[in-house]
């Protein structure tokens, strides 16, 4: 029988007084069911929505829940003595807060400034509060410190209001503990190229021609290479996200500067990921100066082709592997294995881009990857984060041929396409 993904790691569930509380119940199912050996920590507020009880029962372990009442004379550092994560599931608006501050004034706020393992945390509130400018604050302040705080998801929520705030599904968060755990160097000795975000081609001094890529799946790409130890050079059309820790960027505007530096670069790389929404078409003429209204009569804009970097590239490929993106509105399988022969790649990630759950500028994303060789891999919808080191895992699978470990242990959501 194979080994569970989680076996004998010892995790710290932490739940607080959020409504989404009853839904950490099934999560500490899941992670006993994945091997884990759980402790579970709750706050006053988190006993008001379920019984600590429940967790004890499930958990086999007494539940934490006070500083100085505890069985042991210091909770917070027993139980943070041996933990492999701690995963914070409902995390509340005021635990973000307290988390980022290092308020220590309570089991969970000491638990946390105690912690030398990996933490992930999982969001649930309602939409006003995610939105305010104090949580987004504290979040941002979070990831910094490198903890791992998932994106809430968007829908109903227990306000009656319809936006984000939802804890994550459960599969998501299972991933990220799964991930979180398994980071490991065995990116190293590779050299990754990556592009990503839009092109921007001018029409005049002021105007231009763009596409609605965020460019998070590109830098969620080159951040899980540069974490698993590889080295990273982004190539980055226009955005505001800030450059990945240990990776180096080069910014771009056009199509053809993106063509120059990928070129430039590409005799360096091993492996190549164009995560970047290439504009196909520029302006033939583009105007250095703002062209005044009356001075348009009417003439349609003239445009012309950009290069192709993929098929470019491909006639200077030696050892290189290639990592396409393809972006479709219909018949993604079809198109899609189009695509990979036409641009001879090694494995192509095939996005939908139509509706309210377009790749494009969500935080989450559901993508079929076809790999030259083998069959086409459905992947359930992740935050992009984690998509991009299972989208690794499939590189290192099937183009690199040397199996991660992580590629290995079984993962939800994955399903292959006969
Ligand atoms: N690509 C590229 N150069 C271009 C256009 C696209 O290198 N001028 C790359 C993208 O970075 C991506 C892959 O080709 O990895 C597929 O891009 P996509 O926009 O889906 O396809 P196109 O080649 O533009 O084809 P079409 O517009 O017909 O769908």
């Amino acid at each position: 029988m194979s080994e569970k993904a989680l076996q004998g790691k010892r995790i710290v569930l932490c739940v607080t007084g959020s409504i989404a509380a009853y839904k950490a119940v099934s999560l500490l199912r899941s992670l006993v069911e994945d091997g884990a050996e759980v402790s579970v920590v709750m706050t006053p507020s988190a006993t008001q929505f379920v019984a600590p009880l429940t967790f004890e029962v499930l958990s086999g372990r007494p539940v934490l829940q006070r500083l100085f009442a505890d069985t042991h004379p210091m909770p917070h550092l027993k139980v943070t003595e041996d933990a492999a994560l701690i995963l914070v599931a409902p995390a509340t608006a005021n635990c973000l807060a307290k988390c980022a501050l290092g308020l220590a004034d309570d089991l969970l706020g000491t638990v946390f400034v105690a912690a030398r393992c990996p933490i992930v945390m999982a969001p649930a509130m309602d939409v006003e509060m995610w939105d305010h400018p104090a949580v987004a604050a504290h979040t941002r302040t979070l990831r910094e410190r490198g903890i791992m705080v998932l994106e809430p998801e968007e829908g109903p929520l227990a306000s009656g209001l319809l936006g984000k705030g939802r804890l994550p599904a459960e599969h998501a968060i299972l991933e990220a503990v799964r991930a979180r755990l398994a980071v490991q160097r065995d990116w190293a000795g590779q050299r990754v190229l990556v592009s990503a975000g839009p092109t921007r081609e001018p029409i005049d001094a002021v105007r231009f021609i763009t596409n609605a890529s965020s460019g998070k799946m590109g830098y969620a790409m080159a951040d899980a290479a540069a974490q698993r130890g590889a080295e990273v050079l982004l190539v980055s059309g226009p955005t505001t996200l800030p450059c990945p820790p240990n990776v180096m960027r080069v910014s771009v505007t056009t199509a053809e500067e993106m063509y120059q530096e990928l070129e430039a670069r590409f005799s360096w790389a091993t492996v190549l990921v164009m995560t970047a929404a290439v504009g196909d078409f520029r302006p033939r003429n583009p105007s250095s100066e703002k062209v005044k209204k009356h001075q348009w009569d009417g003439e349609p804009l003239e445009l012309e082709r950009t290069p192709d970097i993929l098929q470019a590239l491909s006639r200077k490929r030696t050892h290189h592997v290639f990592v396409g993106f393809a972006a479709e509105s219909e018949d993604l399988l079809a198109n899609g294995r189009k695509k990979l022969r036409q641009k001879d790649l090694d494995l192509l990630v095939v996005n939908g881009i139509t509706g309210p759950q377009s790749a494009f500028g969500n935080e989450t994303n559901e993508v079929i990857l076809l790999p030259r060789h083998g069959t086409p891999i459905e992947v359930e919808r992740l935050p992009k984060r984690l998509l991009a080191d299972r989208i690794l895992d499939t590189v290192q699978e099937q183009c690199i041929g040397s199996p991660s470990s992580r590629s290995q242990q079984p993962h939800e959501g994955i399903r292959r396409i006969q």
